[in-house]
């Protein structure tokens, strides 16, 4: 019996109270299509108060795309406590996305503290870890995976991840249109799915492994047939209505 597959929706910084309003909509009138399927959009933080109203009562869950590493409130302009995302409604929150890595300087140590934090305010943390191009033609994605991984189960430890979600994300599929294939996929997640049952076994076989990366209405079945794969973290397509719906009934028709 394989997880029950998720499926989320990373917005990133893209919206409007407009746009949202159409897209959530769609994605309610037909959300009663995919019970098997648990199913989450990741909304910029301002607009978590209107998406929580607009979700209640549906299948659909929030989540947001980043916290901060503090576990208490304090001075820190501009930062979002976990509590206060906890406080919307948000059950899921997005924790080392390559964008944060790369563009915010957030390194395996604050993103292990922010998988801490997550856990601290009752958040599930949806760890992204994955490797860019160079080092993946050098050899390196495993290495880079493992270190990734290591650092969240160094300061945290192995049970802290019974209330998460590992996204595989390659850095060279996210927004680019080349997604892993199916086979890469798989085996970047059969390895993650190794290194957790080297501390415990119970746990890596239940615990979610969405791949992320240029996921699509035409790639999503394939990539999500893989054993290890249990759904996805959907970027640019999760904006489009049909095109994450599509996506959703992916894996729907995958747990019939
Ligand atoms: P993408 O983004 O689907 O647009 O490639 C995925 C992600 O960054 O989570």
């Amino acid at each position: 019996m394989k997880r029950r597959y998720l499926v989320a929706g990373n917005w990133k910084m893209h919206g409007s109270l407009s746009a949202n309003a159409a897209l959530l909509d769609a994605l309610c009138a037909r959300a009663a299509e995919f019970p098997a399927v648990e199913l989450l959009v990741c909304p910029p933080a301002v607009y978590l108060e209107s998406v929580q109203r607009r979700l209640a009562g549906t299948p659909w869950q929030l989540g947001a795309q980043n916290l901060s590493e503090q576990t208490e409130p304090g001075a820190h302009t501009g930062e979002i406590l976990g509590r206060m995302l906890a406080e919307f409604g948000c059950r899921y929150v997005i924790v080392g996305h390559s964008e944060r890595r790369a563009l915010y300087g957030e390194d395996d140590a604050r993103v292990a503290r922010k998988f801490a934090a997550a856990q601290h305010s009752g958040l599930r943390p949806i760890l992204c870890v994955g490797e860019t191009l160079e080092q993946r033609e050098a050899g390196q994605t495993e290495a880079v995976l493992a270190r990734q991984l290591d650092a969240v189960l160094a300061h945290c430890g192995i049970a802290a991840f019974e209330r998460a979600v590992i996204a595989y994300e390659p850095v060279w599929a996210i927004g680019t249109g080349r997604n892993a294939t199916p086979e890469q996929a798989q085996a970047a997640h059969a390895f993650l799915r190794g290194r957790l049952a080297e501390k415990d076994a119970k746990l890596s076989n239940s615990i979610r492994l969405l791949y992320g990366g240029s996921v699509k209405a035409d790639n999503a079945q394939a990539l999500f047939a893989g054993a290890d794969v249990d759904g996805g973290l959907v970027g640019g397509a999760s904006l489009k209505a049909d095109e994450f719906l599509a996506i959703c009934a992916a894996a729907q028709r995958l747990s019939e």
